[in-house]
C-alpha cells in the first residue's frame, strides 16, 4: 500500500508550513496591510514548500471569510484550489512551457478580469528556464501587471533569474529544513499514520532528505510500502543504500588504535556484502568532514550529519587528538580522490588507505618535533652541549652554557686589511678594490678559527654520538 504521505500532508494553512516563518509572517503582514507586490519570486530547493505556500496565498487572498491571515479551508472557493478545480489558480510549468509562443498565450488567459474570485494566482514553476524571448515578454507583463492578478515565479535557481526581473518583484527565500525538523515532523505523522518506526531508521530518512521535506515524506511511504507497517532499519538501510554509521566509527577506532587486522576485515567484509567501495570511499570523506567539524567548532549541533545517538561515543573517540592532526588525516584521505575514481582495483586503494592512516598516530607532527626540539627538552648531560652552541651560534631561547669554540670579533683586526679600521665603504672605491677586499677577508684570523669551529662541528669531533658516549663513560 502507497500512503503518500506528502500530498496527504500538503500544509493548507500558513501555521503548517514547517520552517520557513520567515517567509509567512512577511506574506500574511503583507496581505493584511494589502502591500503584496503583483509578482514574487519564490526561491529555495525542491520539496521545501514553495507550491504549498502559493496555494494557501491563493486561498488566503480569495478565502470567503477572509481576508485574514489564513485561509479557513472550508468555503467553496478554499476547497476548490484545494481540488485543483479553480479557474482562478493557474499553475505553469516553465521547464516544459518556456518558449515565447506560452507566454504570450498566458498573457491572453490573464487578460479578463478573474472568472470567479477576487484574484487570480499564475505560479510559473522552474520559471529559471524561460527562454530570453519568454523572459522579454514576461518582463512587460510584469510591468503593467493585468488586473487582480498576481505572479508567483517558483525556483530553485535563483541566480538565472534575470536582474530586470528581480528588481520588480518581491524575493521569499525558502529555507533547506533543518534535520532534526524533519523528523519531528516525521514522527508525528508515523504517530497518525500508526507506522512503526525507529528515531534512528527517521534519522537516516531525515538525513537522505537532505532538507527537502517532499523527499523525506517519499521516503518514508517507500519504507512503509516493503515493511508493511513495522519499518525496521534494515529496511530503510536497504533502500538508501546508506552505510551505518557503526562502520565509519568502528573503521574510525581501528585507525586510531593502529588495529591493522580490523581495518583489513572491515574492508574484507564490505566487499564481501557487495558494496560499492568508491561510494563507501565518498561517504567516509563525509563522516570524517562531519568528524572535523565536530572536533573543530564548538556548536556544531546542526553543522554536522552525524547520528545524534553516536555524538558522545564519537566524542569519547577523538578526545585525545587535536583538530590539525584530523586534518592531516582528512588531507591524506582526500588525497586519493583522484585515483579511486580511476583505479581498477579500489578495494586495494582503500586498503593502503587506512592502513597508511594507521600510522599516522605513531607519527610525530611537525608541531610536536619542533616542541621537542627546543632546547629545553634535549637531553643534557654536564658535558654534552646541543650542536647549535657548539657551533657558537647564539641560542636566544635561555641560558646556555658557554660555547666551546671562542666566537671572534666581525670586524677585522687591525693592520689584516690594507684599509684598518674602515667600517664603511667610501663611494671612490673601485671594483678592483672590492674584489681584493673580499679576498682578504677570508684570511682574517677571525674568520679562520670560526671555520675551524664549524668544521669540527661537521667532522663531528665536538658533538659525535661516540664523543658523547665517551665523555659519559670517562
Ligand atoms: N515547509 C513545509 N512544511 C510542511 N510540508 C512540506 C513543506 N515543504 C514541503 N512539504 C511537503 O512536500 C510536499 C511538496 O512540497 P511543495 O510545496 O510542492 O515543495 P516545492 O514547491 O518547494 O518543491 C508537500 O505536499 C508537503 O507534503
Ligand atoms: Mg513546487
Ligand atoms: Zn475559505
Amino acid at each position: 500500500m502507497y500512503l503518500a504521505l506528502a500530498r496527504k500532508y500538503r500544509p493548507q494553512r500558513f501555521a503548517d508550513l514547517i520552517g520557513q516563518p520567515h517567509v509567512t509572517k512577511t506574506l500574511q503582514n503583507a496581505i493584511e496591510m494589502d502591500k503584496l507586490y503583483p509578482a514574487l519570486i519564490f526561491s529555495g530547493m525542491k520539496g521545501v514548500g514553495k507550491t504549498s505556500a502559493a496555494r494557501i496565498l491563493a486561498k488566503t487572498l480569495n478565502c470567503e471569510k477572509g481576508p485574514s491571515s489564513e485561509p479557513c479551508n472550508e468555503c467553496a472557493v478554499c476547497k476548490e484550489i484545494t481540488g485543483d478545480k479553480s479557474p482562478d489558480y493557474l499553475e505553469i510549468d516553465g521547464a516544459s512551457n518556456n518558449g515565447i509562443e506560452e507566454i504570450r498565450s498566458l498573457k491572453e488567459k490573464v487578460k479578463y478580469k478573474p472568472f470567479k474570485n477576487k484574484f487570480r494566482i499564475v505560479v510559473i514553476d522552474e520559471v529559471h528556464m524561460l527562454s530570453n524571448s519568454a523572459w522579454n515578454a514576461l518582463l512587460k507583463t510584469i510591468e503593467e501587471p493585468p488586473e487582480a492578478t498576481y505572479f508567483i515565479m517558483a525556483t530553485t535557481d535563483f541566480h538565472k533569474i534575470p536582474a530586470t526581473i528581480v528588481s520588480r518583484c518581491q524575493h521569499f527565500e525558502f529555507k533547506r529544513i533543518p534535520h532534526e525538523v524533519i523528523v519531528t515532523l516525521l514522527k508525528e505523522i508515523s504517530a497518525k499514520e500508526e507506522i512503526k518506526v525507529t528515531d534512528y531508521s527517521l534519522y537516516l530518512i531525515a538525513r537522505a532528505g537532505d532538507g527537502s521535506l517532499r523527499d523525506a515524506k517519499k521516503i518514508l511511504d517507500q519504507a512503509y510500502a516493503i515493511s508493511s507497517g513495522n519499518i525496521k532499519d534494515e529496511d530503510v538501510i536497504s533502500i538508501l543504500g546508506v552505510i551505518e554509521e557503526e562502520i565509519f566509527i568502528k573503521l574510525t577506532k581501528s585507525i586510531l588504535n593502529k588495529g591493522r587486522r580490523e581495518i583489513i576485515e572491515i574492508i574484507n567484509n564490505l566487499s564481501e556484502r557487495g558494496m560499492d567501495l568508491r561510494f563507501f570511499y565518498s561517504e567516509y570523506l563525509k563522516f570524517f568532514r562531519d568528524l572535523l567539524v565536530l572536533k573543530s567548532l564548538q556548536d556544531a549541533e546542526k553543522l554536522h550529519n552525524l547520528n545524534p545517538e553516536n555524538v558522545p561515543k564519537i566524542k569519547e573517540m577523538l578526545k585525545n587528538i587535536r583538530e590539525v592532526e584530523l586534518l592531516r588525516y582528512f588531507n591524506a584521505a582526500k588525497d586519493l580522490e583522484q585515483t579511486m575514481r580511476n583505479t581498477e582495483n579500489p578495494r586495494i586503494i582503500l586498503e593502503y588507505l587506512f592502513l597508511k592512516l594507521s600510522y599516522f598516530p605513531s607519527l610525530t607532527s611537525i608541531e610536536e618535533f619542533i616542541e621537542k626540539m627546543k632546547p629545553d627538552s634535549l637531553p643534557r648531560t654536564e658535558n654534552y652541549r646541543p650542536p647549535y652552541e657548539a657551533a657558537g651560534i647564539e641560542d636566544r631561547g635561555g641560558a646556555a652554557p658557554a660555547p666551546a669554540v671562542e666566537v671572534k670579533e666581525r670586524t677585522a683586526p687591525a693592520g689584516s686589511s690594507g684599509n684598518p679600521g674602515a667600517a664603511k665603504e667610501s663611494p671612490e672605491e673601485t671594483k678592483q678594490d672590492k674584489k681584493t677586499k673580499k679576498k682578504e677577508k677570508l684570511n682574517e684570523p677571525g674568520n679562520d678559527d670560526k671555520i675551524h669551529g664549524l668544521t669540527d662541528v661537521l667532522k663531528g669531533k665536538l658533538v659525535s654520538i661516540d664523543s658523547i658516549k665517551g665523555e659519559q663513560n670517562a
